[in-house]
C-alpha cells in the first residue's frame, strides 16, 4: 500500500499542511526541530492508532489550538481509502475510516500497514523485554485483528487475576477463584503465546537475510522466543496451566501474575553471542533494523500487501556501507525518510522548515 496524500491540521508545530508523496523515497530533510519526526510521527498514528512518542497524545495537538487533525489518503492494492483522525482537548479521540466512525481501535489495525524505525528503536534490542514484545504483538496485530482483540482480552483478565491476588482472602477461597482465572488467562495467553512463536518463526530467515545483506554476509543473527514454549495451543495451555499452580505462593506473595505472555522475551543472538548484552551499539542497531525489514517482508508474505516503511534519523547512526545498502533495500516499497541533510537519489525530496514544506 502507498499513502498518496497527508493532511495535517494543528498537529504539532504543523497548522495547515498538505503533501503529495511519490510512491517510492521521500526524504523529508530540514534542520533540527522543524517538524520531520512530527511528520512520521502522524503517519504513524494512523497506523497504529496512537502515537509512539507520547502516551498523551493530546501532547501533539498544537500548542495553541483545541482540536488538531490528521487525514491521510491511502492506495491499497484493491482501491483507495482514508484514515482521519481528530484529537480534542475536550474529548475523545475520534478516528474515521472512509468517513465513517470506528468504535473499537482494533478496527483500524492493517488498514495502514506500516513499519517505523527511529534510533530510538535501539530499545528493541538494549531495553526491557516489554519493547520486544510490543514489536511481535504491533506486528502481528496489523497482520491479524483478532490478535489485536485477544492481547486486549488477556489485558483485562490478567488485571482481575492481579486484583485478586491484592485481596486478603483466606487461601482456599483464594486458590478456587484464581483457578477460574487460571483457565481464561491460559485459554487467551497460550493464543498469544502461538501467534509470535509463529511469527518469529516466519520472521527469522527474513531477518536473516535482511542482516546478512546489512552486514554484507559477517554477521548471522538469530531469534528465540522466551517464556513458555510449546508444540501446539493446547501444549502451551496445559504447561501455562501448570506454571500459574506452581507460582502461586510465588504471585500472592507479590500480588501479581509473575509467569505468562505479559512476560515473554525475544533473545537476539548474532553469531552465536547475545546482542543485547555482548553486542556492540551499531551491532545492536543493525539488529533492530534487520527485524524491521524482516517485518515489511513478512507483512508482505502474510497479506499481500506491502507495508510502508518510516525512516526517522537513520542515516546518520550507520556507516556508509549500511546506509547504501539500506537505500538499496528502501527501493522494494513506499518510504519515508527523514534527515537533516541528504546526498543521493529520491523520488521526492520536502524540504520541511518550522512547520511548513518550502
Ligand atoms: N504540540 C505542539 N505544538 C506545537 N509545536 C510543537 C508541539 N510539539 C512539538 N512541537 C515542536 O515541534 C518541534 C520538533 O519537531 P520534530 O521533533 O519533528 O523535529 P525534527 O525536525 O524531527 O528535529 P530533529 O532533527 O532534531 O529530530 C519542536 O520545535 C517543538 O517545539
Ligand atoms: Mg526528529
Amino acid at each position: 500500500m502507498k499513502i498518496k496524500k497527508i493532511y495535517l491540521n494543528n498537529y504539532r508545530n504543523y497548522s495547515d499542511l498538505r503533501i503529495d508523496f511519490s510512491d517510492g523515497l521521500n526524504v523529508i530533510v530540514g534542520a533540527n526541530a522543524q517538524g520531520k519526526t512530527n511528520l512520521l510521527e502522524a503517519i504513524y498514528m494512523c497506523s497504529i492508532g496512537r502515537s509512539l512518542r507520547v502516551n498523551k497524545e493530546k501532547q501533539t495537538i498544537n500548542f495553541d489550538k483545541n482540536n488538531a487533525q490528521i487525514i491521510v489518503e491511502i492506495e491499497k492494492k484493491y482501491g483507495r481509502s482514508t484514515i482521519d483522525i481528530i484529537l480534542s482537548r475536550n474529548a475523545k479521540k475520534t478516528v474515521r475510516i472512509n468517513k465513517i466512525p470506528i468504535k473499537k481501535i482494533g478496527e483500524l489495525m492493517g488498514e495502514l500497514k506500516a513499519v517505523f524505525f527511529s534510533p530510538d528503536e535501539l530499545k528493541l534490542i538494549k531495553e526491557s523485554p516489554e519493547d520486544r514484545r510490543r514489536f511481535m504483538d504491533i506486528s502481528i496485530s496489523q497482520m491479524s485483528k483478532n490478535y489485536f482483540y485477544m492481547l486486549n482480552k488477556y489485558e483485562k483478565i490478567l488485571a482481575n487475576r492481579n486484583k485478586l491476588l491484592k485481596e486478603e482472602l483466606n487461601k482456599k477461597t483464594l486458590k478456587e477463584t484464581l483457578d477460574i482465572w487460571n483457565e481464561q488467562l491460559a485459554t487467551v495467553g497460550s493464543k498469544i503465546i502461538i501467534n509470535r512463536i509463529n511469527f518469529l518463526k516466519t520472521l527469522t530467515p527474513y531477518a536473516k537475510l535482511s542482516h546478512k545483506y546489512l552486514t554484507q554476509d559477517s554477521e548471522d543473527i538469530d531469534l528465540e522466543y522466551v517464556g513458555i514454549i510449546g508444540e501446539n495451543e493446547s501444549d502451551i495451555k496445559q504447561i501455562f496451566l501448570s506454571e500459574l499452580n506452581k507460582n502461586f505462593e510465588k504471585d500472592t506473595k507479590l500480588c501479581y501474575t509473575t509467569i505468562g505472555p505479559h512476560r515473554d522475551d525475544i533473545k537476539v543472538s548474532v553469531n552465536g553471542i547475545d546482542v543485547r548484552t555482548y553486542g556492540s551499539q551499531g551491532q545492536q542497531r543493525t539488529c533492530a533494523l534487520s527485524l524491521k525489514l524482516a517485518e515489511l517482508e513478512i507483512i508482505e508474505k502474510n497479506t499481500g500487501e506491502k507495508a510502508i516503511l518510516l525512516l526517522d534519523d537513520v542515516l546518520s547512526e550507520l556507516d556508509s556501507k549500511r546506509r547504501k545498502r539500506l537505500l538499496n533495500f528502501c527501493k522494494k516499497t513506499q518510504t519515508f525518510l527523514t534527515c537533516t541533510d541528504f546526498k543521493g537519489e529520491a523520488d521526492n525530496i520536502i524540504k520541511t522548515s518550522n512547520g511548513k514544506v518550502i
